[in-house]
């Protein structure tokens, strides 16, 4: 049975949680390899509105194995959370079916606090989440982080923290000016959640490399989006991992022949929050009603997201560097009510057109888009699920955007239910 790899192909939020929920019915294990909890996956079973930032989605399926890789940086307060809601909603059962890597980083109050600073204080605003995702990884980049592991040994624990506070104080009190953390209380509260994780914690790589052996479905989910990769996407206004599908083997420890397929998600239109470039983006009273139809307000932070119409321009790029040749397309139904519908097919500064993003980020901010315009269907098509029933015109879209991407649009979803999707090809065939 095939593995797949899910990625956003636009600035995050492509709608991916739902699409996780879908497939992981036919998976036998599901994966979260990057990231924290600044993901918001937003799944909505029986008109119930479940929101996981760190847990995988397929969490919602009985039976399924569901694995916080190695490479995500573990927010202990929202896996605890996380863990109490589910439970209290009647999922997590049975608690063998969820294993953390031992070797994920731990975030910690500091790297929070600092997250808040730097964005509040400092120069350069990122828009981060403040979940303290940018810190965490920089500690582990720089050696000094703190891994679930060394959370399970109290004495490994203390001198970590210990030794981190040195600096992490020097930082908040000297530079910040602001109240530093005693070791104390953080080696103190963080004694509880020795007790939650315990039971959880394992050693994946070697659970995974038994499932690619054994011929599992496991479905890797990936969080945030090609555009928010620390690589390749607009940096500095980046997430500090990298969200594509390359990082599946190193957030999990599978090798790269156990993946067999990338599926891209994304919105029929486009959206970002926080800041950088973003070429498509509508500050007028149509980017007001996309953000109203599609709910545009993050899952996490609940700011409101900037709406603007479909990049193929930036998509594309997503799509060469993940390796994608199917895509979920997700959120069709907000589109429903415009006359005319644009699609960016290039971007252009001055009289220089450019067919992929540039590199450089300052010209990107200057990017103006370059449109073609299709017709808009003007007809309901929430909570359809059959590709036959679209209004002509919604099909013409999404024939177009196949053209133009040189992909298959797999899954469409016409609403925020499980059920409210049409599914035109199925991946995990045996
Ligand atoms: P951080 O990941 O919290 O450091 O935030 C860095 C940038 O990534 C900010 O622009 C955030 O808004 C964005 N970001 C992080 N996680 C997500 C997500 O799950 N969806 C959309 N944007 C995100």
């Amino acid at each position: 049975m095939p593995s797949f790899g899910l990625i956003g192909i636009q600035w995050g939020d492509e709608g991916k949680g739902k699409i996780v929920d879908l497939l992981s019915e036919k998976a036998d294990v599901i994966v979260r390899f990057q990231g924290g909890a600044n993901a918001g996956h937003t799944i909505v079973v029986n008109g119930r509105r479940i929101v996981l930032h760190l847990i995988p989605s397929g969490i919602l399926h009985e039976g399924k194995y569901c694995v916080i890789g190695n490479g995500v940086v573990l927010d202990p307060e929202v896996f605890e959370h996380e863990i109490t809601q589910l439970k209290s909603e009647g999922y997590l059962k049975d608690d063998s079916k969820l294993l953390v890597s031992a070797t994920a980083h731990i975030i910690m109050p500091y790297h929070k606090k600092l997250d808040m600073l730097r964005e509040s204080k400092g120069k350069g605003k990122i828009g981060t989440t403040g979940r303290g995702i940018g810190p965490a990884y920089e500690d582990k980049m720089g050696r000094i982080g703190i891994r679930v592991v060394d959370l399970l040994n109290r004495k490994v624990f203390e001198e970590k923290v210990r030794q981190n506070l040195e600096i992490k104080n020097f930082i908040i009190r000297g530079y910040y000016g602001e109240e530093g953390f005693k070791a104390e209380d953080i080696i103190e509260y963080y004694d509880r959640f020795r007790n939650v994780l315990e039971k959880y914690v394992s050693d994946t790589v070697e659970f995974l490399q038994k499932c690619v052996a054994q011929g599992k479905c496991i479905l890797f989910e990936g969080a945030q989006g090609t555009h928010l990769d620390i690589d390749h996407g607009t940096y500095p206004f980046v997430t500090s991992s990298n969200t594509v599908a390359g990082n599946i083997m190193s957030g999990t420890g599978i090798p790269p022949f156990a993946v067999q397929g990338i599926i891209g998600v994304c919105k029929a239109y486009t959206t970002r929050v926080g800041e950088g470039p973003f070429p498509t983006e509508l500050k007028d009273e149509i980017g007001e009603i996309i953000r109203e139809r599609g709910k545009e307000y993050g899952a996490t932070t609940g700011r409101p997201r900037r709406c603007g119409w479909f990049d193929a321009v930036s998509a594309k790029r997503a799509i060469a560097i993940n390796g994608i040749k199917q895509i979920c397309l997700t959120k069709l139904d907000v589109l429903d009510e415009f006359e005319k519908i644009k699609i960016c097919t290039g971007y252009r500064v001055g009289d220089k057109e450019y067919s992929s993003p540039p590199l450089d980020t300052e010209l990107y901010w200057k990017c103006v888009p370059v449109y073609e315009e299709v017709k808009g269907w003007k007809t309901k098509t929430t909570g359809i699920t059959d590709f036959r029933k679209l209004p002509g015109a919604a099909k013409d879209y999404i024939k177009r955007l196949e053209t133009i991407l040189g992909v298959r649009v797999s899954i469409i979803s016409t609403g925020p239910d499980r059920a409210e999707t049409i599914v035109r090809d199925s991946f995990f065939k045996k």
